[in-house]
C-alpha cells in the first residue's frame, strides 16, 4: 500500500520582527511577563505584499523546489488557514494562480491551529487512492490582521507566516503511518474569531464590524495539554510505536509551557521536542509546517526516523499524526 510521503518542505515569514519590547509600548505588558508565561520573544508581522496567499505561495515554491516538482505537475493544493486574504476565492486558488499550477484543484480548510494536520491527513487519503498524485499541503496565516492590538491577553501571542509540504506517494514502509483527528464544537466560545457580520445586521445585531480573536487562555491551556497528549497516545497505541522510539515530536507552537507540559506527560526528553515559538509566536495552522521545514533543513531528520505532529486549536479541533520520514 502506498502512503503519503513528504518529498519537500518550505516556509516563508514576513520581514518585520515585533519584539516584546515593542509590545511594551503598545499595551500594558512586559518582556518578563511574556517570556515567562509564553516563551515568546519575537513574532513576525506582515507588511504590504505579505498577505496570507503570498506567504503561502512563497512557502509552496520552496517545497516544490526541494522536491524537484514543477508547479505544472501539481494535482491539488490545500491550504489550512483561518486568515485567508478573501472569503472567496480561497487562499488555495490564489496560490494556484501565483504558482501557475494550472492542473491543480485548490481549496482551503478551516480547522484553526489544527489546519495543517487536518490537511495532511486528507492528503494521505487522496494519495492512498492514487499514489501518483502530487499535492501541496500548506498552513498559512496572517493573524496580525485579526488580533485586537489593545487586548494584552491575546496580542502578545500571535504572529504571521506560512509553511508547506509537497506530498506524493511513497514506496515501502515510509510515509504517513497513522493519524487521529478530533473536534468538540461545544467548547467553541473558549477560543473564537467571529466572521464579519456583513450586510444582514439581523443575523448578528450586536457584533463588531471587524471582530478579533477572543480567548479564555487558562481554559484553553488546560484543554490543549490534555487533548494533545490523548491524541498522541492514541496514535502510538494504534501503531504499536513506543514514545521513546520517536526521533522528533513537532507540536503546535502556542506556548512553551504547553509544550513542556506535553513533553513531561509523554515522558519525552526536551531534545526530542522541536521548539521555535520563541521566534515566531503562535502562527496557528502554520506552526507545524514552519517548524518541520526548519528541522528538515537543519538535518534533524534522517530516512526512517519516526516523527510525530500534534496540534490543538479553535473549534476545538485537535489531533496527532505519525510519519516514518
Ligand atoms: N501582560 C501582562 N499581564 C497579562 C498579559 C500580558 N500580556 N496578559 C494577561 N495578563 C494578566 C491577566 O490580566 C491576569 O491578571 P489578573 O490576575 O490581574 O486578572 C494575569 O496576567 C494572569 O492571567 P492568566 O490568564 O491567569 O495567565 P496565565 O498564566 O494563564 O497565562 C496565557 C496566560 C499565556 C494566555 C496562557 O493561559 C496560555 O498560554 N493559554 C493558552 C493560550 C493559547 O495557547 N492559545 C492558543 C492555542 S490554540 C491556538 O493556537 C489558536
Amino acid at each position: 500500500m502506498s502512503r503519503a510521503i513528504i518529498a519537500g518542505t518550505g516556509s516563508a515569514l514576513p520581514d518585520r520582527v515585533l519584539t516584546n519590547r515593542d509590545l511594551e509600548r503598545m499595551v500594558e505588558t512586559s518582556d518578563e511577563w511574556i517570556t515567562s508565561r509564553t516563551g515568546i520573544n519575537t513574532r513576525r508581522i506582515s507588511g504590504a505584499g505579505e498577505g496570507t496567499s503570498r506567504l503561502a505561495a512563497a512557502a509552496g515554491r520552496k517545497a516544490l523546489a526541494m522536491a524537484g516538482v514543477d508547479p505544472g505537475e501539481l494535482d491539488m493544493i490545500v491550504v489550512g488557514t483561518i486568515t485567508p486574504d478573501m472569503t472567496m476565492p480561497s487562499c488555495a486558488c490564489l496560490v494556484q494562480k501565483e504558482l501557475k499550477a494550472v492542473r491543480a484543484f485548490a481549496f482551503d480548510l478551516n480547522a484553526a491551529c489544527s489546519g495543517f494536520l487536518y490537511a495532511l491527513d486528507l492528503a494521505d487519503k487522496y494519495i492512498r487512492s492514487d499514489p501518483s498524485l502530487k499535492i501541496l499541503v500548506i498552513g498559512a496565516e496572517t493573524l496580525s490582521s485579526r488580533v485586537d492590538w489593545q487586548d494584552r491577553n491575546t496580542c502578545v501571542l500571535f504572529g504571521d507566516g506560512a509553511g508547506a509540504c509537497l506530498v506524493t506517494g511513497g514506496a515501502g514502509e515510509r510515509g504517513y503511518l497513522a493519524g487521529k483527528l478530533m473536534a468538540d464544537g461545544s467548547l467553541w466560545e473558549l477560543l473564537h474569531l467571529e466572521a464579519a457580520p456583513g450586510h444582514n445586521r439581523d443575523l448578528r445585531p450586536n457584533h463588531d464590524s471587524s471582530p478579533s480573536i477572543r480567548m479564555q487562555g487558562r481554559e484553553v491551556f488546560r484543554h490543549a495539554v490534555r487533548a494533545m497528549e490523548d491524541a498522541v497516545t492514541r496514535v502510538l497505541n494504534a501503531t504499536g510505536v513506543k514514545a521513546e522510539s520517536l526521533r522528533l515530536v513537532i507540536p503546535h507552537q502556542a506556548n512553551i509551557r504547553i509544550i513542556k507540559s506535553l513533553a513531561e506527560h509523554l515522558g519525552l526528553p526536551p531534545e526530542k521536542v522541536y521548539v521555535n515559538v520563541d521566534k515566531y509566536g503562535n502562527t496557528s495552522a502554520a506552526t507545524i509546517p514552519i517548524a518541520l521545514d526548519e528541522a528538515n533543513r537543519a538535518g534533524l531528520l534522517a530516512p526512517d526516523d519516526l516523527v510525530m505532529f500534534c496540534a490543538f486549536g479553535g473549534g476545538f479541533t485537535w489531533g496527532a499524526s505519525l510519519l516514518k520520514w
